[in-house]
């Protein structure tokens, strides 16, 4: 990769809307990316967010439209069903693609762009900007001094109004907001998800169309339980949009109130913030690093399904009464339906390769680490 003059990964940015504008006021004020094109479907929509950030820079449809910009890397910020597509033209043009959260509308989709990123050897990382939180990774960090562990608890309880596609989604929490969360539990615990059951409801007075409401527990690969409970339609005293947790083990407990107060057994423990940039900005920067080093970034596509299966686990076993849904058998489901509906040659023949969902997942063509490890979701 040759980079900018000074050294600066060239982007193109994909997905013009309210989030494109949050990325690219970002990325003009990067030392370590710089913006060369902006896309949108709407061209007005890539234009007007230029000019909002202050940029003068290609504008385009589609990313052939923008071929000339010398772009070395695409931020993908179009709505999930869009991600798929915008991912795929990004890495059969050789670019490697950092796609925001969450990576697709389901689990099958999501596979087929870990066959994707096999096929085309590129680098697909999802920002998961919660992750980038200095109180969080001093969490983990304690965390660690609480095991074994035997039961984590994270409450996200809000009065949001965001009227538009939210209010209409059928899970307005749990595939919205508890993405970030069920992620931020894989970060701090670096556990396995097993098995799930979960209520989903929508409370009398909601102004939401779909389950604003919902209590889920995971069983862990290390036999520890993750109890979350959470509602976007509870008035009064709202927890921090990070959630509020508590950690119980043999050593002790660890607590974080998601924002910046940690304890560890009581005392507490002064976090410190990261040295890369929180939020999209410390997503940017690792995405940059392995870009440039070719390691395999935390969130690379292949990890990422974790937090997806987590996800359509909690959604399936609500739409069964709570039934324990099992994230392995989730995901060789999924694999069924990817290879269904999966219409490109090579990608199909790639899936067809995978005896099973998780030796998918344990490939490791970008990197040397592999993301999971083999038999994980067990
Ligand atoms: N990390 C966070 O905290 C956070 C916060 C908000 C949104 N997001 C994520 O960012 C993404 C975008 O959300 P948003 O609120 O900006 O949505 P939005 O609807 O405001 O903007 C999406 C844009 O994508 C464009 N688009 C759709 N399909 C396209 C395609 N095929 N090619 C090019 N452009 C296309 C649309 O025209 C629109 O301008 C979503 O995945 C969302 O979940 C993340």
């Amino acid at each position: 990769m040759s980079g900018d003059v000074d050294g600066r990964l060239r982007v193109a940015l994909v997905g013009a809307g309210a989030m494109g504008g949050e990325w690219l006021r970002m990325l003009a004020a990067s030392s370590i990316a710089v913006p060369v094109a902006v896309v949108d479907l709407d061209i007005e929509s890539a234009r007007r967010t230029c000019g909002s950030a202050g940029l003068d820079v290609a504008t385009g449809r589609s990313l052939t439209e923008v071929e000339d910009a010398g772009t070395e890397a695409v931020i993908n910020v179009t709505v999930p069903q869009a991600h798929r597509i915008v991912n795929e033209q990004a890495m059969r043009a050789g670019l490697p693609v950092l796609c925001e959260k969450p990576l697709a509308p389901t689990v099958s989709e999501a596979l087929r762009q870990v066959a994707l990123a096999n096929v085309t050897g590129q680098l697909l990382m999802v920002s998961q900007s919660r992750r980038y939180f200095g109180p969080l990774a001093t969490f983990a960090t304690v965390a660690r001094e609480v095991g074994p562990v035997n039961t984590i608890l994270a409450d996200f309880f809000h009065e949001d109004h965001e009227p538009g596609f939210r209010e209409q989604m059928e899970h307005p929490l749990l595939v919205d907001m508890s993405v970030h969360h069920f992620d931020m539990l894989r970060y701090v615990t670096d556990d396995l998800p097993v098995s799930v059951r979960c209520d989903a409801w929508n409370p009398p007075w909601s102004w939401f169309a779909g389950k604003a409401s919902a209590v889920a527990t995971f069983e862990l690969a290390s036999g520890a339980r993750f109890v979350y409970s959470g509602s976007r339609a509870t008035p009064g005293a709202e927890t921090s949009w990070n959630a509020e947790w508590r950690m119980h083990g043999l050593g002790g407990v660890a607590t974080w109130d998601g924002e910046k107060s940690v304890t560890l057994r009581s005392e507490r423990v002064v976090a410190e913030p990261m040295s890369a940039g929180e939020s999209i900005e410390g997503s940017l920067a690792e995405f940059v690093s392995c870009v440039r080093s070719g390691r395999t970034p935390q969130n690379e596509v292949r990890d990422n399904v974790l937090t997806l299966a987590m996800i359509e686990g909690a959604t399936v076993s609500s739409s069964r009464q709570g039934e324990r849904v099992v994230i392995r058998e989730l995901l060789d489901e999924a694999l069924i339906r990817a290879l269904r509906d999966e219409t490109r040659e090579d990608v199909a023949a790639e899936l067809q390769s995978w005896p099973d969902a998780v030796h998918g997942l344990s490939t490791t063509p970008w990197g040397s680490e592999p993301a999971i490890a083999s038999g994980g979701a067990s």
